[in-house]
């Protein structure tokens, strides 16, 4: 991986889910004003992801990458001051196969993926002042041999701008059967990495993404983490579901790229996002995922630096429910054990030998064990 980018999981803001192929410069910028304005970027938030459909349709007469002219006037250079100047950091979009991702499935013209001149492209994206690049994969005839060159030349063509890039990268998209993001540890190529397909903004896509994730939870290292895509609070998920992704994906210590419009995210929806307990939980010094105890989904542990527990306990049905964990299966013993929820400051002691917790609905406990 490239290494010291990323000690921590990168958090930050990405255009596709509010914006999808409509994204402008405007809106970017909207967006950055925001995470200002709304104490997000002083909370961590950091790298502002200029997803897919920035590119114009054609790449100058010399082979450069540039971008649309009238979604983006000012170019990327400027755009790139722009968030510097607020203390904000610039990603940006790259199709890894031959052409993006949105050009594979025809709803945008051209090509302009970057197979075989990865080392030009992270050298005008460098130049721009680019610190994150997200390197997506919709090549259907693309075989794992090929995915590895690919990405690993993106790393190779990072490391010889010298400039620090975090690399992002989405393995899945258009590759049948298993997920390669599931199927091979791409911790040596890129800073994170997609473990599953797209997000839907419903409770049921972010469990199941949990679940998946919740089997490769070892591969998780400073620099190297499971990328189990964004945060889609604000996106149709009650409060208490939101809940449950924050906690869930602190529990990975996942990267947090918040994908929804930050000018109409309900007060309670930035609770849940800028929550300081959550991400410090998230951005905790020991760089470990956590990941689900006894083979139950509901009940996650992680350890915390530099001896510290976290468990998450969640409800995954529609009414008010008890969650129980067994001190054995998290490695404690005793009645004196005290766990107390992150969320409501609530204390919880185990009696024989068992942590219960009452959970509304959809929501989710985190117990900080004292
Ligand atoms: C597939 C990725 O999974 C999404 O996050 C997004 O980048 C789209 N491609 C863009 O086309």
């Amino acid at each position: 991986a490239l290494a010291g980018v990323a000690p921590t999981p990168p958090l930050g803001w990405n255009s596709w889910q509010p914006y999808g192929c409509g994204v402008t410069e405007a809106q970017v910028k909207a967006q950055a004003d925001a995470l200002v304005s709304t104490g997000l970027r002083d909370a961590g938030y950091r790298y502002v992801v200029v997803d897919d459909c920035w590119n114009a349709s054609t790449r100058t007469k010399d082979g450069a990458l540039q971008s649309d002219s009238t979604r983006f006037p000012d170019g990327m250079s400027s755009l790139g001051e722009y968030l510097h100047q607020r203390g904000l950091k610039f990603g940006l979009y790259v199709g890894a196969s031959d052409k993006t991702c949105t050009q594979y499935q025809g709803q945008y013209p051209g090509a302009t993926g970057s197979r075989g001149v990865e080392q030009r492209d992270a050298a005008t994206l460098a130049w721009w002042g680019v610190d994150y690049i997200k390197a997506d994969w919709c090549s259907s005839n693309g075989d794992h041999d090929d995915q590895v060159a690919a990405f690993t030349a993106w790393r190779d063509a990072v490391r010889a701008t010298g400039r620090p890039m975090v690399l992002s990268i989405n393995p899945n998209s258009g590759v049948s059967g298993m997920p390669p993001g599931q199927r091979f540890d791409w911790g040596g190529v890129a800073t994170m990495t997609r473990i599953t397909n797209d997000i839907a903004a419903s409770f049921a896509s972010v469990l199941g993404i949990a679940d998946v994730v919740g089997l490769v939870t070892p591969r998780t290292r400073a620099d190297a983490f499971n990328d189990p895509d964004m945060l889609v609070v604000g996106q149709g998920l009650s409060a208490a579901q939101a809940r449950t992704q924050m906690s869930l994906w602190a529990m990975m210590a996942a990267p947090l790229m918040i994908g929804t419009d930050l000018t109409r995210l309900s007060d309670a929806g930035l609770g849940v996002v800028g929550n300081q307990a959550m991400l410090a939980i998230d951005q905790n010094s020991r760089v470990v995922s956590g990941a689900p105890v006894a083979g139950d989904p509901q009940v996650w542990s992680r350890a915390i630096g530099p001896k510290g527990l976290a468990v998450s306990m969640t409800n995954r049905t529609s009414r008010n429910a008890t969650v129980t964990v067994s001190l054995a299966s998290l490695g404690l013993s005793g009645d004196g054990v005290v766990g107390v929820d992150v969320w409501t400051s609530k204390r919880y002691q185990a009696h024989d030998g068992v942590l219960s917790v009452q959970v509304a609905a959809g929501d989710t406990a985190l117990l900080e064990i004292v």
